[in-house]
């Protein structure tokens, strides 16, 4: 891969923001899984100062808000500078970038000040869900945006690397109606769902776990399909592709590990962080098919 921008500064700044970003959304699996997120029941502030009690439940959410602001000031100035750099479908995708920014900003304030982690209602199901759903958007869209300050891929790689995209990223949003909505154990067991092959009753709740998992099979096989094909050509290209499945088979063993020991805390966390990563690797993947190549513009 060979870079398309002369001056590095833009894509290392956008680099390291994008890591701050993964960071953040497993600071934020963190506070959910803790049950942490109405520790700071105040907003912007935690029990009105910058400076809270230390009680570990707090400092997970006061630490994920200061995070938050960290990697939000990084977003924009990465932003700003990389718009100022480029010109066409990045430059557009990251003015975007800065529009969501804001609104996950407000959203997280409302999630707090709505008190929304109690989950008692279905409208505060989709705005926690919401929240977390924009922030993707960001993290992704950043990703695409720094995979096109390289040259594009092959094609082989096109259709493969879009359908990959599009049924990771459907999963992953899957995965969030799932926890949001309190859905993870509504199938207790693994392999059979409260002890049937086929769902064994057509709630919300079953549902979405039952085609969370129908997903993760599909998206188990294709990628085994793909490094058996890329083996079996011999042309030496299947790294990626061996990459990419050990990632997939990872977060489907931490997912049924979650189930075999009822949610314990170490998988949930695994699950989100492997999870978001998996969605983060196939994003850069498919890149050049969704955004091309930028060229830097002249000062
Ligand atoms: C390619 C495979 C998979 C991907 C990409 C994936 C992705 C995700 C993501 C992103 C979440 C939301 C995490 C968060 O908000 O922090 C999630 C939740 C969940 N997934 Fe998966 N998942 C996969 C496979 C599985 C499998 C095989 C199972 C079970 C057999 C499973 C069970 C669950 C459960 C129970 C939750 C809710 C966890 C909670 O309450 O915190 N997943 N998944």
């Amino acid at each position: 891969m060979n870079s398309t921008l002369k001056t590095h500064g833009p894509k290392l700044l956008l680099g390291i923001t994008i890591l701050f970003t993964y960071a953040l959304l497993i600071m934020g699996n963190v506070v959910t899984s803790t049950g942490s997120g109405l520790e700071c029941p105040d907003w912007p502030l935690c029990h009105g100062t910058v400076n809270p009690p230390k009680e570990i439940g707090i400092w997970f959410e006061w630490g994920h808000r200061l995070l938050g602001g960290i990697t939000g000031t990084l977003i924009i100035f990465s932003a700003i500078y990389m718009i100022k750099k480029t010109s066409g479908a990045v430059s557009f995708l990251l003015k975007l970038v800065v529009g969501l920014v804001c609104v996950v900003v407000v959203l997280g304030g409302i999630v707090v000040l709505t008190e929304a982690p109690l989950l008692d209602s279905y409208k505060k199901v989709m705005l926690v869900s919401s929240h977390i759903i924009i922030a993707i958007l960001i993290f992704t869209s950043m990703i695409l945006s720094f995979r096109a300050t390289f040259d594009g891929g092959e094609n082989r790689e096109k259709v493969y690397s879009l359908w990959l995209f599009g049924i990771v990223f459907f999963q992953v949003i899957l995965g969030i109606f799932v926890r949001y909505s309190g859905a993870s154990l509504s199938c207790p067991d693994w392999p059979l769902c409260q002890g049937s092959v086929l769902p064994p009753d057509y709630s919300s709740a079953v549902l979405l776990q039952y085609v969370h998992r129908l997903f993760a099979y599909g998206i188990f096989c294709l990628t085994l399909w793909r490094v058996g094909m890329e083996l079996i050509s011999g042309q030496g290209r299947a790294a990626p592709h061996v990459l990419t499945f050990c990632l997939v088979a990872t977060q489907a063993t931490v997912g049924v590990l979650m189930i075999w020991t009822k949610l314990f805390l170490p998988f949930v966390i695994l699950h989100g962080a492997v999870g978001f990563l998996v969605l983060g690797w196939v994003t850069f993947r498919a890149g050049p098919y969704l955004v091309p190549p930028v060229a830097e513009v002249e000062a």
